[in-house]
């Protein structure tokens, strides 16, 4: 179980997402690994091996917390490092399954 920090803390506002067709409460530029967590979601992805994984290194090497997300107004899923990518209002996202092991993973903010 996990929970956030309450005190002596300011933090962004809050916005909703849907994390496996639930509607949960993020905060704005929060990681999508930080929802993941608190929402006990421990699995971020399911590996080609049928292996279950989460997040490792917490800083964009390891690929491990791997998710799908779908922005407001696309249409199709992308796979995103959820240790590199902040929550966006009204973001879909898909975690605790199968994702291909070659399937392109969305680059973050200034990243080439
Ligand atoms: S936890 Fe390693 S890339 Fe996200």
């Amino acid at each position: 179980m996990s929970w956030r920090i309450t005190t002596n803390i300011t933090r962004t506002p809050e916005i909703q997402v849907t994390l496996n067709g639930d509607t949960v409460t993020a905060h704005e530029n929060e990681s999508i690994a930080a929802v993941l967590l608190i929402c006990d979601q421990l699995i971020s992805q399911i590996n080609r091996f049928g292996q279950p994984r989460a997040p490792l290194c917490n800083m964009g090497t390891c690929y491990e917390c791997l998710v799908q997300v779908r922005y407001p107004g696309e249409e199709n899923y992308s796979a995103v490092r959820s240790c590199l990518t902040p929550v966006a209002a009204g973001m879909d996202i898909k975690a605790g399954r199968e994702i291909k092991p070659n399937v392109n993973v969305k680059p973050v903010a200034g990243e080439s």
